[in-house]
């Protein structure tokens, strides 16, 4: 079983620069810092490349992580500002109840807002704000929620050509269907929102125990296919990672039903993990903690159930 979203991995020039910010921003606070190296094991050369030593920062939030990496022997790349329509991971999404609460402090820390706040029609605010290093976190504001509590991951979103293949890999992964679609054309706050021109974009949603999946394929401008799958070092958000509950159980699973893993299962007896890729090429992480690294599991989150209570208060 799939017990939901754990981390998304984002590749970053300065590592303390970006703990910092993603602290000050957004209360995302460092629970594990180490280094190793991408030579050690064969199966590391393959996710990441010979790239020598990686820092990385595991930053817990309230119903889940971030996963920070810098490649310490690589030349630092400059700040990048893709577009939100570039096929991959393209924002990870902190929601609030209040959005002075993140957007003040987010642009005190540096974070540059495509847009001011905007509402879109849902009586909610929304955001894109690039990071010091260009990478985009989207914030979003809900009147539904409470003021008083912490920032919370909503949602890890993609851009995909087809939403189809994606809907089904991850349909498949989670056992759930999309729980909502969508279709936007002709609007100029969502051009506003994007940094794009005459977007025209269709959307989906997909539950997972923890937060959510967001899918968006533009059709204008368009979601245009990557050549080739992109190593886990390129700057950016380049990884998505699930916890399960027997890691064995969903290798065999999902091998069953044709879908074939980049690694092995990795790691020590407390904390095992092993990739595979959509069918974008985005990896996808799964990973299994127990004994001593039990702390780490999302169900130790003090608010894990963050996203189902508000989705209970949308329904009424
Ligand atoms: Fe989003
Ligand atoms: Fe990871």
């Amino acid at each position: 079983m799939i017990v939901g979203i754990h981390h998304t991995g984002l590749v970053v020039p300065d590592l303390s620069a970006a703990t910092a910010y993603y602290g000050a921003a957004f209360n995302l606070r460092p629970v594990l810092q180490y280094e190793t190296s991408s030579n050690r094991e064969a199966d590391a050369r393959k996710l990441f490349g010979d790239i020598g030593t990686i820092k990385v920062a595991m930053l817990a939030g309230e119903n889940g992580f971030l996963e920070l990496f810098e490649c310490t022997d690589q030349a630092p790349s400059p700040y990048q500002e893709k577009p939100v329509n570039e096929q991959g991971i393209t924002h990870v999404c902190i929601q609030v109840g209040d959005m002075d609460s993140i957007f003040e402090p987010a642009v005190a820390a540096g974070a540059r807002p495509i847009a001011d706040p905007l509402d879109l029609g849902t009586g909610n605010l929304y955001c894109y704000a690039r990071d010091p290093f260009g990478n985009i976190t989207e914030l979003e504001a809900l009147p539904i929620a409470d003021k008083s509590w912490a920032p919370w991951l909503a949602h890890v979103s993609f851009s995909t050509p087809d939403i189809g293949p994606m809907a089904d890999f991850y349909g498949c992964l989670l056992g759930a269907e999309p729980r909502a679609r969508i279709q936007l054309s002709n609007n100029p706050k969502g051009d506003a929102l994007t940094g794009l021109r005459d977007v025209a974009v269709k959307g989906a949603w997909i539950m997972t125990g923890s937060f959510q999946i967001e899918l968006w394929s533009y059709e204008h401008p368009r979601t245009t296919p990557r050549e080739t799958p992109v190593p886990l070092s390129a700057p950016g958000w380049q990884h998505i990672a699930f916890e399960v509950e027997n890691i064995e159980a969903e290798v065999h699973r999902l091998e069953t039903a044709g879908h074939s893993f980049m690694t092995g299962i990795m790691g020590n007896g407390n904390a095992l993990y092993t990739y595979l890729r959509d069918p974008d090429g985005n990896a996808v992480e799964l990973i299994k903690f127990s004994g001593d690294a039990s702390s780490f599991s999302l169900s130790a989150r003090p608010n894990h159930q963050r996203v189902a209570d508000v989705e209970a208060r949308v329904r009424g």
